[in-house]
């Protein structure tokens, strides 16, 4: 991803800390007759589309000059954290709900960051980092900039990838929106500089369960309402209360997007039927695909359409096991 560096603001290269990852292969499946290119971000090396975040948000730590973060997250964003810190010999401290998948929480753990379980639910996480980030740099996936900064380079890799084409329409899972507003950023720098000519819609997708920002965008609510949130597969997105609602629903408003939220049962039959087709995808990335197959039966027919599976299987073996 750091193709695209003189769009990224890191001032001095030797601060860049990266592992080379990015430009992840976009391949073209097929969903009931109609093809959709895929973005692999689950193939990223900590194993979600986190990295391009943690990438630049890292470089930017390490060019301050800062040595100790703290970071909260569902687990991908943890993991991403803590692995460009170990490379860039930063000590972070992650919080995340003590529900998290176990396997999130030893890759934390084993990249040498200190792992801080929080009872209850994700906002109750977000409130002990708070606490913490009173004495150090917090290292936010979801309030940083510098993290954003990362996350839009999605937009520029399919773009390229489509031969400098802009798709349709992009269909991605929401919570916090790290990934959706990354794409609103990305797209519109292109949009700026004259290399596409028109924005994507964007298609968010919530789990029924926790879908804050879809009730919100059908029933016209300003702000964004509280919401009694239910267990979830996806825990990924399972963000009741997002930070940045409004700045989401107003980018997807713009292009004329839509969010869409998905059952249970979608996000189980999604995941099997990915794995069946040879992808092993975690269930907040088949959260995502169970969005795409709603959102197929209403696009037009020659819509190019492009998704992304966001985190890789391996990260959840204990619900995949309870699945089978
Ligand atoms: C695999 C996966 N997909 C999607 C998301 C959604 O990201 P956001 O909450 O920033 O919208 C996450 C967040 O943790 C994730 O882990």
């Amino acid at each position: 991803m750091w193709r695209y560096r003189e769009a990224i603001p890191i001032l001095k290269d030797e601060n860049i800390i990266s592992f080379d990852e990015g430009f992840t292969p976009l391949i073209a499946i097929d969903f009931a007759g109609k093809t959709v290119w895929i973005k692999q971000d689950h193939l990223f090396p900590t194993g979600s589309y986190k990295d391009r975040g943690a990438s630049v948000l890292v470089s930017k730590i390490k060019e301050l000059g800062i040595k100790r973060v703290v970071e909260d997250s569902s687990g991908n964003a943890g993991c991403a954290i803590a692995a460009y810190c170990a490379r860039g010999n930063i000590h972070c401290q992650i919080f995340v709900p003590e529900n998290t998948s176990p396997g999130k929480l030893a890759q934390i753990q084993f990249y040498g960051a200190k792992l801080n379980k929080v009872p209850g639910s994700r906002e109750d996480t977000a409130r002990a980092v708070w606490q913490a980030a009173v004495k150090n740099y917090y290292a936010s996936h979801s309030w940083n900039p510098f993290f954003f900064q990362g996350t839009k380079t999605l937009a520029f890799e399919v773009c390229e990838q489509l031969g400098w084409k802009t798709p349709d329409s992009v269909v991605v899972p929401v919570g916090n929106g790290t990934l959706l507003l990354g794409a609103w950023f990305g797209f519109n720098e292109l949009l700026k500089a004259g290399i596409i000519p028109k924005l994507p819609q964007i298609i968010g997708i919530q789990s029924a369960h926790c879908a804050p920002l879809y009730k919100a965008f059908k029933e016209g609510l300003t702000p964004i309402p509280k919401i009694e949130k239910e267990d979830t597969l996806a825990e990924g997105i399972a963000i009741a209360e997002p930070i940045r609602g409004k700045q989401i629903l107003a980018a997807v408003k713009k292009t004329a997007g839509q969010i869409i939220a998905v059952s249970e049962l979608e996000i189980k039959k999604s995941l099997r039927d990915m794995a069946q087709k040879g992808f092993y995808i975690e269930p907040t990335s088949a959260a995502t695909i169970a969005g795409l197959r709603q959102y197929l039966k209403i696009s037009s027919p020659n819509e190019n359409i492009v998704s992304v599976f966001t985190g890789h299987g391996l990260k959840a073996t204990e619900k995949m096991l309870k699945m089978l």
